[in-house]
């Protein structure tokens, strides 16, 4: 008998395409990376981040020595901005874009493919539902 379940855990993750992935004009490549893993491509848009927004994005990262390169970066160039949904959408999105750091992240990941460091990583991932929750309406300005 086929087994069908019903606790598939369906979440949201905003995902960035950061200046790097734009300018190395690999954005089709990693956008079918987030498909390939079973993710919905649910909403998406190029921006140029500003300084109000980049700041309020990391304000958790606020009182940290790299904040201001952080923001600098983000800003740097046009990005895309794309919710994916799915079952496990966040730690999905998590395995396939690597550790934070390029440098560790192994072949086969996005940031381990594409990024060069911990700065320069290619993408960004909710870490957590409430994280999602937030920086979904922070860019879309709608309902979770
Ligand atoms: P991101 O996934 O966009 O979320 C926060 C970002 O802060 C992270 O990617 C890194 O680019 C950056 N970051 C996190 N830790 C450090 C660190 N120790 N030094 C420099 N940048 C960091």
């Amino acid at each position: 008998m086929i087994q069908i379940s019903k606790n598939k855990n369906i979440e949201k993750s905003l995902i960035i395409i950061k200046p790097d992935g734009i300018q190395k004009r690999v954005a089709g490549k990693i956008i079918s990376r987030f498909e390939d893993a079973g993710l919905e491509i649910e909403r998406m848009k190029m921006i140029r981040i500003d300084e109000e927004l980049a700041g309020e994005h990391y304000k958790e990262h606020r009182k940290k020595s790299f904040f201001g390169s952080l923001l600098k970066y983000i800003c740097s160039g046009p990005v895309i901005i794309m919710v994916v949904r799915g079952p496990e959408a966040i730690l999905k999105s998590r395995e396939i874009m690597g550790p934070t750091d390029s440098r560790k992240a192994p072949s086969g990941t996005i940031r381990g493919d594409f990024g060069e460091d911990i700065t320069v990583n290619v993408v960004h991932g909710s870490d957590s539902p409430r994280s999602a929750e937030r920086e979904v309406r922070l860019f879309f300005g709608e309902n979770f």
